[in-house]
């Protein structure tokens, strides 16, 4: 779907829409459209009292032979003086739906040119629109729109700054189609997407728009002892990768990353020997973090960002064979300490505690920052709402909160305590992979990690297990993939360079 700034001759609208608020006042541009009808508009919202105006609510007149649209479309704004970035993304979505249902195709959004609710109108309830609008029929004989007769095809504003506005709008939709890269491989099925496979899909997407790919095999991660992610990815015939992203949009040529990013890339998560009794079809979104990790790379590089970063995605497929990892097998990680394996269920913490050793010893990353569907804990704890936050420096999750909020992605601050510390230590070797009992899963696992994080290094960890898959649609998104957190990964990692 189009997004277009300024109106030209040469488009037919079909549909034109104002907003209102609560007073259910027409504005100018309102006003217009209800001269041109002899005052049917301004009859028909009287005439409809449920309307209220409230966010996202709409009223739709249609209109006869001879009009110049087929129908206006009156939205609300809800209290005008309470509209915040995230409403007007709220109110995108839902206008989605309803312009949609509707059957409107090329629609010409007549904001009140009040300057800057014109702009947020623009920047962020489009933003909605394209967050709504997305979804996965690649493997659809028939797709979904495809009986539907019209489809949603533009949206164009209607405004004096077009120009001003239209490069307001160029940055977003920069996040958008690093979302949409998310989405796609989070929505990708586990055999099609697997570690080379994810690897390749990668490189392909962002060699080109300036991110330097190195992928490591499995050869080279046996060679260099990775032997975490090793264990973990062994037992499948899809062995594992390690793909670095860099990303330096400084200029300098030896600059060092200001931070560095993992991502948790199981493509598929069996168990292993704990096979996974319930709901493992869920498992093709074990990649989620890597695919958020990606995703934000491809915003941050559409949008030449100033800043230098580099990521790791840690990716393995997490299967059962003779070949397979065990539980009580005793492995070495990349840092050198050792780690009994109590669970093979717990593979995410392995693949990425490799992954963050290998950036904090090649690049010296002073930031480091995770991104993983670790525990079906931190599920439960916050739903398909919140992702969870772990770090101990009070800085860094004040930067992630901002973050967050400024992308509308929720997120909310879990702990960590010397006490799970203690109990992830291992009886046989430096750690375990498992905690004693299922209380606080969601902290235990971020224990883990930070076992793994340098001194003088500012570590956090995004525990994204509920949020980068939709059980039941909301006002942004569809069931299926989200694209959760790449807004807030893209505003973190510029506000960390700052
Ligand atoms: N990928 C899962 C976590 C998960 C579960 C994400 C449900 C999203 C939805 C992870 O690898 C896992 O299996 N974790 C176990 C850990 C346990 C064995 C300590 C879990 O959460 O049960
Ligand atoms: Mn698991
Ligand atoms: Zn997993």
């Amino acid at each position: 779907m189009d997004i277009l700034f300024g109106k030209t001759s040469k488009k037919k609208y079909d549909t034109a829409l104002v907003f209102v608020a609560e007073d259910l006042k027409l504005g100018a541009r309102g006003k217009i459209l209800d001269d041109a009808v002899e005052g049917a508009l301004v009859a028909s919202i009287k005439n409809a009292p449920r309307f209220k105006g409230k966010l996202g609510q709409t009223h739709i007149l249609p209109l006869g032979k001879g009009a110049h649209y087929k129908r206006v479309v009156v939205a609300g704004v809800g209290k005008a003086k309470e509209l915040t970035d995230q409403k007007l993304r709220v109110l995108g979505g839902k206008l989605y739906d309803a312009l949609k249902a509707t059957g409107a195709v090329d629609v010409l959004m007549m904001p009140e040119e009040d300057g800057e609710l014109a702009a947020g109108i623009s920047n962020f309830v489009s933003e909605g629109v394209l967050r709504k609008s997305y979804f996965f029929d690649k493997y659809k004989g028939k797709k979904d729109d495809a009986d539907e007769g019209a489809k949603l095809t533009s949206v164009t504003y209607d405004v004096d700054n077009s120009k001003a506005l239209a490069a307001k709008f160029e940055a977003t939709k920069n996040v958008i189609d690093g979302m949409e890269l998310t989405r796609n491989l989070v929505s990708e099925p586990p055999n099609a997407l697997y570690p080379d496979s994810f690897a390749k899909i990668v490189e392909k997407e962002l060699k080109p728009l300036g991110v330097k790919v190195k992928v490591l095999d499995e050869k080279k991660l046996e060679k260099m002892g990775a032997g975490a992610i090793m264990a973990v990815g062994k037992g499948s015939a899809r062995k594992p990768r390690l793909a670095i992203l860099e990303y330096n949009g400084l200029g300098k040529k030896n600059s060092k990353p200001s931070m560095g990013i993992v991502g948790k890339g199981i493509t598929f998560d069996t168990g292993g020997y704990n096979v996974k009794t319930s709901n493992m079809h869920w498992m093709q979104f074990d990649m989620g973090g890597a695919g958020t990790v990606a995703g934000a790379m491809k915003a941050i590089a559409l949008n030449k960002e100033k800043v230098h970063v580099v990521a790791a995605l840690a990716l393995a497929e997490n299967m059962i064979s003779d070949e397979a990892y065990r539980p009580s097998d005793i492995i070495t990680s990349l840092s050198g300490q050792t780690i009994e394996v109590l669970n093979t269920d717990a593979e995410g913490r392995l693949v990425m505690c490799d992954a963050m050793t290998y950036l904090q010893n090649e690049y010296k990353v002073e930031t480091l920052v995770d991104v993983a569907t670790l525990t079906g804990a931190c599920m439960i704890a916050l739903g398909n709402e919140y992702g969870g936050a772990f770090t101990p420096s009070d800085e860094l999750w004040r930067k992630i909160e901002t973050a967050g909020g400024e992308s509308g992605d929720k997120v909310w601050r879990m702990p960590l305590d010397e006490a799970w510390d203690k109990e992830m230590k291992g009886a046989h070797a430096d750690l375990k992979n498992l905690g004693d009992s299922s209380f606080a899963g969601a902290s235990t696992a971020a224990a883990f990690l930070k076992a793994f994080v340098q001194e003088d290094v500012t570590w956090a960890h995004l525990d994204v297990a509920g949020v980068v898959w939709s059980f039941k649609p909301n006002d942004l998104w569809g069931k299926g993939a989200t694209g959760y957190g790449v807004g807030m990964l893209q505003n973190l990692i510029k506000e960390c360079a700052a």
